[in-house]
């Protein structure tokens, strides 16, 4: 039986309809509201609104869950390559082997970056962000490629971006060093191949790490889907107005880039770091986190959907022992974390608050040790959640109610006025 809500104002009864979804998740259908009443909601930050209906993710903040089409990541982090986890979040289903190994193809087939391109990189200002670069790269593929569209040609598109933003990345990398670049090997997976087009070099040959690799593949992971965040809800909104897939996945990068969203794992690191080398006490950090006062946040603790621990820094944290241990590291930064999050989950202002280690707490932790520098954090993040980026912007095409993303606004400005001759207006003192 089909449930409604009833919306009483002045004297009349609106009855709106309630929608539940596949996890007894319960949203007011307000599509009609307007037409109905006249009036709009607002709600700034979006925190009350769903944007869309989705069958990628599912995040039970209250309860700490997180699913990539029904799967926990828990399962998918233990036993998955992030291969596997990107097919399954674009397609709907694990692979069976001939369909992974059609994948890899493609992958493989298209990791290679046109030369043209590797010029641009020698352009941008040697202190550069990679962040930019990377938005700016991801964008100029669609002068390089076709876009292709219909089923077949978009699962090239598809492969094209998840292989090439791999290579643009490490390209990037060495330019940057002013070292030579790596290219692709056949013979090696996805996360082998970043390590060795990032680390091999002609006078130093890369040992490849198979622990390093399951870290890398693990991290990549518990980045790829995170349902309705600021960047994927940038791709899905850029995408609305039916522009190419390039271009879209290009702003959800820029989006991804801010210290409050993917930047958060650059600044934890560079938070960390200013507490070692300063020997700040955590009780003075502690409370300029809780000073209203104080601009400054404790970076990478809080989130705005998990009001409890979120399960991926359960999974990361064990990851940061393990590659440390194996890897024969004692990095001070994992020691200062872990005291941090020790008093910080005692305290009451982050208890009432609601405030936990997100992922990006311990995440930049395992990048140092694997030797991605500090800069390009947040483009590792990228590369991870790019699988979530396509499969939300193929979903959101594929949906029969979708519409162009337009808002609107509650106009507080100036009412009606005057256009006033220019010597008449008053002088500004
Ligand atoms: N340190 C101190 N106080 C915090 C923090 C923090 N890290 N996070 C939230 N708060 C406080 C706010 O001051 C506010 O307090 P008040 O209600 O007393 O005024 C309250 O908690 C709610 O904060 P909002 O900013 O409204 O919460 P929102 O859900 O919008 O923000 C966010 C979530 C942006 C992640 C926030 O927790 C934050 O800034 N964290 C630090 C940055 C970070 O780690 N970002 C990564 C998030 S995960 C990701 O995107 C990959």
């Amino acid at each position: 039986m089909s449930e409604h809500v009833k919306l009483i104002w002045r004297d009349n009864t609106y009855e709106l309809p309630v929608i539940t979804g596949s996890e007894g998740e319960r949203a007011i259908d307000i599509s009609k509201l307007r037409q109905m009443t006249g009036m709009i909601t607002l709600d700034s930050g979006f925190a009350n609104t769903g944007s869309c209906k989705s069958a990628i993710t599912f995040m039970d903040g209250e309860r700490g869950i997180l699913r990539y089409r029904g799967y926990p990541i828990e399962e998918l982090a233990e036993h998955s390559s992030f291969r596997e986890v990107a097919y399954l979040l674009i397609n709907g289903e694990l692979p069976n082997r001939k369909q992974i190994t059609r994948f890899s193809v493609l992958l493989n087939d298209h990791s290679l970056v046109h030369e043209d391109m590797r010029s641009f990189f020698g352009s941008f200002p040697r202190a550069s962000h990679p962040m930019g670069i990377l938005s700016s790269m991801v964008n100029t593929l669609k002068s390089f490629y076709p876009y292709l569209e219909g089923e077949e040609e978009l699962n090239i598109t598809v492969a094209r971006l998840i292989s090439k933003i791999r290579t643009l990345a490490a390209m990037s990398y060495k330019i940057s060093k002013g070292h030579t670049v790596v290219y692709p090997r056949p013979d090696l997976s996805y996360c082998e191949n970043f390590l060795n087009m990032m680390f091999n070099s002609p006078v130093r040959p890369y040992e490849i790490d198979a622990d390093v690799v399951q870290a890398l593949s693990v991290f990549l992971i518990l980045h790829a889907d995170h349902e309705q965040n600021c960047s994927t809800s940038t791709v899905r909104m850029v995408g609305s107005g039916r522009v190419n897939l390039y271009a879209s996945i290009s702003a959800g990068v820029s989006a991804l880039w801010g210290p409050l969203h993917g930047g958060a794992n650059q600044a934890v690191i560079e938070m960390l770091t200013n507490i070692v080398e300063n020997n700040i006490p955590l009780k003075e950090v502690l409370s300029r986190a809780r000073d209203k006062a104080d601009p400054f946040r404790l970076m990478g603790f809080g989130h705005r959907v998990y009001k409890t621990y979120d399960p991926r820094t359960r999974i990361m944290k064990k990851m940061c022992d393990r590659i440390l241990t194996k890897l024969n590291i004692h990095d001070p930064l994992l020691d200062v974390a872990k005291e941090l999050e020790e008093i910080a989950v005692r305290d009451s202002y982050f208890i009432d608050h609601n405030l936990y280690p997100n992922i990006d707490f311990y995440s930049g932790i395992v990048l140092r040790a694997i030797g991605i520098p500090t800069n390009m954090f947040t483009v590792m993040f990228a590369i991870g959640r790019l699988p979530g980026w396509i499969a939300q912007w193929k979903e959101s095409m594929d949906d029969p109610e979708w519409r162009l993303n337009r808002p609107r606004q509650v106009y507080t400005g100036p009412t009606l006025r005057q256009y006033i001759p220019i010597d008449n207006r008053q002088p500004v003192c």
